[in-house]
């Protein structure tokens, strides 16, 4: 709880208009888009940062003071990232969303944290160039939180996650110092790449203020091929046919049948609701090559045992499917009151394993699930709906999540792919990461943060 006297030095480094303290104004700033039982604590303060300056006074202070400091971008985030667990001084990015410079020569772009990802992407896409990191929110959703998770989505596939799109990052950090990582240039091979070690940090290392991003050609065409199968196993042999033919789609996406028909029902569409699996493969490339790319890639699905393969291949088509792939949260959360969406990955070696086990475990403790997820990058979202006031729904969804990571790690994979520890996950953090590897994490976060005002409670506990 920040004493009245901290309020008044806030407002005196910082333009008053952009200190919010009222408790009405304060209160959303306690959510993100996690649902989640244990209700997060309300921030002390909100600040709305115009400037690095702004950024470097709050954290001089903050760090004098040991006040937490929680950076936020459009509070998207769905492990509880970017809500204070101990009250504290909310950093609000929304006036720092400018596109600083572009360079179609080099291929780069240089943004502040505010900057909505559907706009980096819409610029970029005009001048001819691409910025893959594609999370499902992104119409809403800033490159800042993207760096702090280090966000994927379907294209992750074929082009990676934020962590391979940063050259350079410009951070603050705890005392309020400036500091530059990364040279900008598209290789770098001098010293320590701290800025990877920074990207997906969830704001617990330093504060991003500027970034400097990679782009890359902007496909010249694209096409998604549909495919619906009669099981979940037969979808992801589907997979790993289309990994065999050695064509290289942008994605390969996955909805299962409770997925199709919630998502059907409440944005209709046309998807087919009588198949247990569908697969969205986006092929991209030059437009002489979109032909010889579909035929391999319905001949790899057909061997699969696909039973319908309809192909987008205009904007509209291609909007829509699309759409109704990132509907699939909002759709499942009209199922109950709410809604947790995970994020498992498990070597595609093990995906059917995983997919069907995460199913099994659901049904067992009868939780709804529609699960969707980049299974191309053995990736998925168990997206369960449930009421969690309800203490049964509650115990089980708790029993059923420690099940399903339990399965995870013993199949090779890990308890997040791309939403984040945060808060949600840190109890099985310890559980999942070499003992080791934690206690040098644990040595980093002291490096950057001796006082632990970043983001405290996160990812670990110091
Ligand atoms: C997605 O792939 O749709 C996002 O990661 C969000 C979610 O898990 O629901
Ligand atoms: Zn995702």
């Amino acid at each position: 709880m920040l004493l009245k006297n901290n309020i008044d030095s806030i407002k005196t480094l910082i333009k008053s208009e952009n200190v919010l303290t009222d408790r009405e104004e304060r209160y959303c700033y306690a959510q993100d888009s996690t649902n989640t039982r244990e209700k997060h604590s309300l921030p002390d303060a909100v600040v709305f940062v115009e400037t690095i300056e702004d950024v470097q006074k709050v954290l001089k202070f903050a760090n004098t003071c040991k006040i937490p400091v929680i950076s936020r971008g459009a509070g998207t985030n769905m492990v509880g990232a970017c809500v204070p667990k101990n009250g504290g001084i909310i950093l609000n990015f929304s006036k720092m969303n400018k596109i600083l410079d572009f360079n179609p020569v080099n291929m780069t772009v240089k943004v502040q944290p505010g900057v909505v990802l559907g706009d980096l992407r819409e610029f970029v896409e005009s001048k001819g160039l691409f910025y893959p990191p594609d999370p499902s929110n992104l119409r809403v959703s800033t490159i800042g939180g993207s760096i702090a998770q280090s966000s994927g989505g379907p294209m992750s596939f074929k082009y990676g996650t934020t962590k391979d799109y940063i050259l350079s990052l410009t951070v603050v950090l705890a005392d309020g110092t400036l500091m530059k990582v990364g040279a900008g240039t598209i290789k770098d091979a001098v010293g320590y790449h701290l800025n990877q070690l920074i990207v997906g940090s969830e704001g617990t290392l330093a504060v991003v203020v500027e970034a400097e991003l990679k782009l890359i050609p902007k496909p010249e065409a694209s096409r998604v091929v549909l495919a619906y199968f009669d099981t979940m196993e037969e979808a992801i042999s589907g997979v790993n046919n289309i990994i065999a033919s050695r064509v290289f789609p942008a994605t390969i996406d996955f909805m299962d049948n409770n997925s199709i028909t919630t998502v059907e029902k409440f944005y209709p569409c046309g998807l087919l609701t009588d198949k247990e699996a569908m697969l969205l493969v986006e092929i991209d490339g030059f437009e002489s090559s979109m032909q010889t790319q579909q035929e391999r890639v319905e001949k790899a699905l057909k061997e699969a045992g696909a039973s319908n393969i309809v192909v987008a291949s205009t904007d509209e088509e291609k909007k829509s499917v699309w759409t109704a792939r990132r509907s699939s949260f909002a759709a499942t959360a009209k199922l109950a009151p709410d809604v947790l969406s995970d994020d498992i990955i498990v070597p595609r070696t093990n995906l059917a394993k995983m997919v069907r086990g995460a199913k099994d475990i659901c049904d067992k403790y009868g939780l709804p699930v529609c699960m969707v997820g980049h299974v191309g990058d053995g990736n998925i979202h168990p997206q369960i709906a449930l009421n969690l006031e309800n203490d049964e729904e509650f115990k089980n969804y708790i029993s059923a999540k420690s099940e399903m990571y339990e399965l995870a790690v013993s199949l090779g994979g890990t308890i997040s792919a791309e939403h984040g520890v945060g808060s949600e996950k840190i109890s099985y953090f310890e559980k999942t990461v070499d003992t080791e590897a934690v206690s040098y994490m644990r040595g980093i976060k002291k490096l950057f943060d001796p006082n632990n005002i970043l983001n405290p409670g996160k990812i670990f506990e110091m």
